[in-house]
Parts: structure tokens; sequence; C-alpha cells
């Protein structure tokens, strides 16, 4: 799988579906974050970087983005991106985000950044990607402080009318390697507190933020 997106990194923005269909989750996704100036906010499985510009308004100069990918080529994008705009508040760290041992990732942030955890992470349509997306899940509230705001955007079938698009979300899914049926969000709906949730594209997109519980990393 990763190979795949090694491969497409350079052409992933134009073949992922964005303005179409996948923007729409990640606009819900990031506003309902609720950030402020100055926030560090992890994304996780970043990608391209995608989700920067969304950020980058929210964090400011004062703020951080600290970006987690496992493919090198998919980072590469990710800082030309962010050195086109001249985002120099931008961290990147190639990474499992499914590691059983976060506090290396957490010493990596510190190391670079001088602060451990995070006021807010969000994962747009990677946790589906991860075989052990419920470790990737608990890593994402341990690298946060306690009550940070978390948000998953990731996709399921489509229902209702919107049913007549199930083969071609399949398909969407299929070619970027992600487990329609995964629906890692229900890590926010049973670990968080102030839980709310959205839908977008007649619910191909589910979107849930809420916020860790004092005493993270859960057990
Ligand atoms: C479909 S892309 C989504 C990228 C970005 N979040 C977006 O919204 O456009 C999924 C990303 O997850 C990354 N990924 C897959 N498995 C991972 C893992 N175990 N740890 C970190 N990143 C991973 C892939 O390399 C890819 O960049």
């Amino acid at each position: 799988m990763l190979e795949k997106y090694s491969t497409f990194a350079p052409f992933y923005d134009l073949l992922s579906g964005e303005y179409p269909v996948y923007r729409a989750g990640r606009v819900v996704g990031i506003e309902a974050l609720g950030l402020s100036a100055g926030d560090q906010v992890l994304d996780v499985g970043c990608g391209t970087g995608l989700n920067f510009p969304h950020l980058e308004q929210r964090v400011g100069a004062a703020g951080t983005i600290v970006g987690i990918d496992k493919s090198a080529d998919m980072l590469r994008q990710a800082r030309r991106r962010a050195d086109k705009h001249g985002w120099t508040n931008v961290i990147l760290l190639q990474a499992d985000a499914a590691t059983p041992a976060p506090e290396e990732i957490a010493a990596r942030i510190e190391a670079q950044e001088g602060r451990l955890r995070s006021d807010a992470a969000i994962a747009t349509y990677a946790l589906s990607l991860i075989p052990d997306w419920p470790q990737a899940w608990k890593n994402m509230q341990t690298l946060c402080r306690d009550r940070a705001a978390q948000t998953v955007v990731d996709m399921q079938e489509p229902v209702g009318t919107a049913a007549v698009f199930t083969p071609l979300a399949r398909f969407a899914c299929w070619l970027g390697g992600a487990d329609i049926s995964a629906h890692p969000w229900s890590g926010v709906e049973q670990d968080c507190a102030e839980v709310t949730a959205a839908s977008a594209r007649g619910g191909h997109l589910q979107i849930r933020t809420g916020r860790t519980k004092a005493g993270t990393p859960p057990s």
C-alpha cells in the first residue's frame, strides 16, 4: 500500500478527488477542532498536506503544525507545499502512526518544537488505511494534552439515496488502500467527551470531533 503512495505522491492532489468529494470532510473536520492562534496541531497521516492551508489559517505563524506520515514521498510533497507558502512552522516526521512506542514520536516532536503535547489532532482519510488503527488512535490521544480537540474524518458507504454511489465509493477506497468498513471514528465516540458528529457527501464522509478526557493516555 505504501508503495502506491510513493509512486503516486506527485499526482496525489490531482487524483484524490479533493474538490468534488473529499475537501468537504476536511473543511467540516478542521472547523470543528476550534483551533486558536498559537496552537500546536497534529496531523496524523498528513500526506501531501492538503489540511495545511486550513490549519495554517487558524493557528497562524505563532502556532505549529506537526505532520506525521509513513511515506517519505508524501512528506516530500508536504514539505514542498509548506516551502511554497513560506510556512516555517510546519514540522514533518516520517513515522508509523500506529507504532507501539509513541513516546519516540513525542521525543522527536519535543526535540524540534520544545513542546511535547499537542493542543489538537486530526486524521483525515488516514486511519482507515492503517490495519491497527486503534493503536494509531490511541497514539493520537497520547500525543495530546488533556482535553485536546480530536477529529477523525473518514469514509463509509454512502447512505439513503446516495447509496447508488456505493460502487464508486468502494472503488475510491480500494484505489486508495482504505478499508471502507473500518469506521475509525468509533474511537472518538468511545473515548472522547463532548463528541459532535457530522457527515457529508451522502454519508460517505463521516466526521467526529471530541475532547480527550483528563488522564489520557488511555489504557
Ligand atoms: C489517503 S492519504 C490521506 C492524506 C491526507 N490526510 C489527506 O487528507 O489528504 C493516507 C495517508 O496515510 C499515510 N499512512 C498510511 N499508513 C500510515 C501509517 N501507519 N502511519 C502514518 N501514515 C500512514 C499514507 O502514506 C498517506 O499519506
